[in-house]
């Protein structure tokens, strides 16, 4: 994880790097440094924390230099303190890196017996001390690059700035993404288009295995050889996504706010509302194919849960699937004649790029259902499905994950038109309620904050909190749960609501707050039995519920939100809003840093 950039630029550069590193902040906040050439000698300024402590002490001691690389750290190995923090320097090397590197134990032992000193706990100095080596051994800065590359086992996106060289930074990528940014006189890199965004959209990305020389007017690339390689230059439309947060507190509330919206986007490039149909979906051929295989990580797989039940229900499409950390190693026997979907907003996720691969290996057909549409998990796969939730800021995914099911939904559906598991009515009934949607949302979001506030208040004050649900509201709990305990850090667990009594019944005290979702669908008496248990022994209820559910059920829930009854296809994107909103408000009430919460990051690159 981690963000990496570079500039060669006419004039200083450290506040244009803060700047395109503020852009990578989702990738990581632990720790912000950058590094330039000044005076034919390397500077750098490093802070622990957000961006905003680099700024500081920018501010304090300015860093003058026309060339220059910085970072914004996820920490994987070695505590998130200055003395870990990039550029580390290493005898008139200076370099960034994203990823790991898995031998760098192996390394170190080696450099360490020929005298290097290690200053920090990172996987990253072994590079400098290689390089160093290398140069000592006579090679030039191309040699020694190459020669350090060809020892790294693991996944790197680097910029590495010589000293002795004050007008080229070299730059490297296996694994995490690596984009190279043509100015006008002027060359950037950076591990995403938007970082770059304000100062080009001419763009090169590296291939997995590439190196490269950039100099002002240009880079010379090469593969893992070193042969010299053409990669192609293309216009990024990532300007698009510069994103502020208009009149909310907080990107997640925003993104809340957007969902009515950007669902309509996504449902709109799948179905046509004229006519009630799902355009046929090209890339997969879910008429012919005997199964589905679906990876994802975190929010992400949660949608694809969801989306399980609804190509087993409506297509009668068996689907296997797993969290993708879980699903590369599983060694699932899965036919060359199926395929496999990939779901991620980011389209960085390693594990679930690894599983992609994987699939494709296998001779799967693979599909992308992704949000950044130049992402590598986008590049890779035989089809790509967009979710057209336009940028995602807050770590906490909400409008990617509505976007997903409504991709999901509307794949579902086409699925089972092509293999005829439902007939004409049932496709137009289902499209129809599908067409509903965004305007269900906008109503639902513009009933309920007042009422969520006074839960979120109370919810606030507790230590554990349990969400329970059948159907589609099983995943959904657990969404619940992974919400809030992310950005409140508040303890819940989602579970399924019949899982109850065969453990964590035993958690239930006056204390817990039990969250029960049930739209009134097939299950809900089975879940009303569930929540009575609950009940029973003392457990505080808050019921997520419909006018139907509400008028049904005997049961003294301590709180019932009353969304508007919708179809069964529907109730997960509706039902989604209250839950997200409890965890938003209650994370405020908290005051818990919502947007980039403790310990994670927007973008999971490593494994
Ligand atoms: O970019 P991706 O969708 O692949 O990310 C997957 C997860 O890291 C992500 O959904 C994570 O669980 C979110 N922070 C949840 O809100």
């Amino acid at each position: 994880m981690c963000g990496i950039v570079g500039i060669i630029g006419r004039q200083p550069v450290s506040y244009r790097l803060v700047d395109a590193l503020k852009r990578l902040e989702y990738r990581g906040y632990d720790s912000a440094g950058v590094a330039t050439i000044t005076g034919g000698a390397l500077q750098r300024r490093r802070a622990e924390g957000k961006l905003v402590n680099l700024e500081t002490r920018l501010k304090e001691e300015p860093l003058s230099g026309t060339i220059g690389i910085g970072h914004t750290r996820w920490a994987t190995h070695g505590a998130p303190t200055e003395r870990n923090a990039h550029p580390h320097f290493t005898d008139g090397v200076a370099v960034v890196h994203n990823g790991i590197i898995e031998n760098f134990a192996e390394l170190k032992d080696e450099l360490a017996a020929a005298g290097a000193e290690f200053q920090t706990d990172t996987d990253t100095e072994v590079i400098g001390y290689l390089l160093a080596k290398h140069r000592r051994e006579g090679m030039n800065r191309r040699e020694a690059m190459h020669a350090m590359l060809k020892r790294l086992r693991g996944a790197y996106a680097l910029a590495i700035l010589f000293v002795d060289d004050p007008s080229t930074i070299m730059t490297a990528r296996n694994g995490p993404p690596l984009a190279i940014g043509h100015g006008d006189g002027e060359m950037f890199l950076g591990s995403d288009a938007i970082a770059l965004a304000p100062f080009t959209n001419e763009i090169t990305y590296l291939a997995d295995g590439d190196w490269a020389v950039v100099g002002r007017t240009g880079a010379q690339i090469f593969d893992f050889d070193a042969h010299p390689v053409e990669r192609p230059r293309q216009t990024s439309i990532a300007v698009a996504y510069l994103a502020n947060k208009g009149n909310h507190r907080h990107f997640m509330e925003k993104e809340i706010y957007e969902q009515p919206e950007v669902t309509a986007h996504a449902l709109g490039h799948y179905i046509d509302f004229t006519q009630n149909r799902v355009d046929t979906v090209s890339g997969i051929d879910f008429a012919r194919i005997p199964s589905l295989a679906i990876a994802a990580c975190g929010t992400a797989y949660l949608a694809g849960l969801i989306g399980k039940y609804w190509f087993e229900r409506y297509a009668r499409l068996p689907v296997e699937i797993d969290v993708a950390s879980e699903f590369r190693y599983r060694e699932i026997p899965l036919s060359p004649r199926s395929a496999a979907l990939f779901i991620s907003q980011s389209g960085e996720t390693a594990d679930t790029l690894a599983s992609l691969r994987y699939c494709k290996g296998l001779g799967l057909k693979t599909g992308a259902v992704v949000n950044v549409g130049d992402s590598t998990i986008a590049r890779e796969a035989d089809a790509v499905f967009p979710i057209l939730a336009g940028p995602e800021i807050g770590v906490a995914s909400t409008k990617a994950f509505t976007c997903q099911l409504a991709v999901l939904a509307a794949l579902a559906v086409g699925a089972a038109r092509a293999r005829g598991t439902l007939s004409e009515d049932e496709v137009q009934a289902l499209v129809k309620s599908l067409a509903e949607m965004p305007r269900l949302m906008g109503q639902v979001l513009n009933s309920i904050q007042a009422e969520i506030e006074l839960l979120a208040r109370e919810l606030s004050k507790s230590h554990d909190v349990l969400y329970l649900g059948r159907g589609t509201s099983f995943p959904l709990a657990m969404e619940g749960a992974l919400k809030l305990k992310e950005i409140s850090y508040i303890h819940a667990e989602g579970y399924a609501a019949g899982e109850l009594k065969h453990g964590p019944i035993a958690l239930i005290d006056e204390n817990t707050p039990v969250i029960v979702i049930a739209p009134h669908d097939r299950f809900f008496d089975k879940t009303v039995s569930n929540m009575q248990e609950v009940a029973a022994r003392g457990g505080r209820i808050i019921l997520i519920t419909d006018e139907q559910g509400a008028a049904a059920s005997k049961l003294d829930a301590s709180h019932t939100i009353v969304l508007p009854a919708v179809d069964e296809i529907i109730a997960p994107m509706i039902f989604s809003l209250p839950i997200q909103l409890l965890a938003y408000n209650t994370a405020v009430f908290m005051g818990t840093d919502v947007d980039q919460p403790r310990n994670l990051a927007k973008s999971v690159t490593v494994e």
